[in-house]
């Protein structure tokens, strides 16, 4: 087994990983071949990280048997199109690509021995903090396994499902800082309406949202348990969560992630 992975794209989730696998010290920069057609994009992942970048993917597939797809949705069929003579059985193929099914790739590559994970990343993988849910076929062993889940640890946390559940994952931790950021931006407008600057009130919705989370995971507490530690009798944060629970907050948000599991599921459907 060859001690080098390549790279089929080099946008900026490839860049998130590589930096997270650079930083864990996973794979040396001279190990880290990536494939990309854009002159800037090889330069500066060049310049910035020392790693090995080509126009082909012709090297990739020559020296690498760790192989993570990270092109575009819509560009994935055309490029397992050109190159699925070269996917051979002794390859990993790891594709983070949203909502594209194993199936899929099987059915484009046309060759039932092949290895193939699939990954549902979220965005906070940028700043080495993502989520990141693992699915593989029957080809792929547990050792080959924990090698795809240690890359997708070194930026984030990572947990390990059956392909039936990514659509859940797509739903709460995929779409998630979408709902995440809309909340903290109405908290922020909340802060101005009451009287704030805008540069006081993101400062003081940022670290609340930050600090509350910290909160959590360090105490381990459930949720319910810390809110009602800051809910005094009769006091400011249980008036404001009667309003919330008035306007029926929970099941929003539980209606919020199962409209967009719907619509992953929808997604997945479509070639
Ligand atoms: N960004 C996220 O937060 C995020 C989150 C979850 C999942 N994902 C998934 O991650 C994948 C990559 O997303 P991204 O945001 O990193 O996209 P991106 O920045 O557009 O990167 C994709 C790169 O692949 C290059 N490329 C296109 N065709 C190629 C080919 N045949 N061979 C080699 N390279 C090729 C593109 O070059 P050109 O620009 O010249 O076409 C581009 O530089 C997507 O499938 C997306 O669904 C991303």
């Amino acid at each position: 087994m060859k001690q080098q992975i390549g790279f089929i794209g080099g946008g900026q989730m490839a860049e998130a990983l590589i930096r997270g696998i650079i930083a864990s010290g996973l794979y040396r920069e001279n190990d880290i071949l990536v494939a990309e057609p854009n002159d800037f994009r090889r330069d500066h992942l060049e310049q910035t990280y020392s790693v090995k970048t080509f126009e082909s993917n012709v090297p990739i597939f020559d020296n690498c048997r760790i192989i993570i797809l990270a092109v575009k949705p819509q560009t994935m069929k055309a490029l397992l199109l050109d190159c699925r003579e070269r996917v051979q059985s002794h390859h990993i193929m790891i594709s983070i690509a949203a909502g594209l099914p194993i199936s899929f790739y099987l059915e484009t590559i046309g060759k039932n021995d092949t290895k193939m994970i699939r990954v549902m990343p979220n965005t906070p993988a940028l700043v080495l903090e993502g989520a990141s849910a693992l699915s593989r076929n029957d080809n792929v062993s547990d050792e080959e396994l924990r090698a795809a889940e240690e890359i997708f640890l070194a930026v984030g946390e990572v947990v390990i499902l059956d392909e039936v559940h990514l659509d859940a994952v797509t739903g709460l931790s995929g779409s998630g800082p979408a709902y995440v950021f809309s909340f903290i931006e109405a908290l922020i407008d909340a802060g101005v309406k009451s009287g704030l600057t805008r540069v006081v009130s993101e400062k003081l919705a940022l670290q609340t949202v930050s600090g509350s989370v910290k909160l959590l995971k360090e105490s381990g507490e459930h949720p319910a348990a810390l809110r009602g530690k800051v809910t005094s009798p009769g006091g400011t944060a249980i008036t404001a969560i009667h309003v919330l629970e008035k306007v029926g907050f929970h099941g929003i948000i539980m209606d919020v992630v199962e409209a967009a599991v719907i619509r992953s599921k929808e997604l997945g459907k479509v070639e």
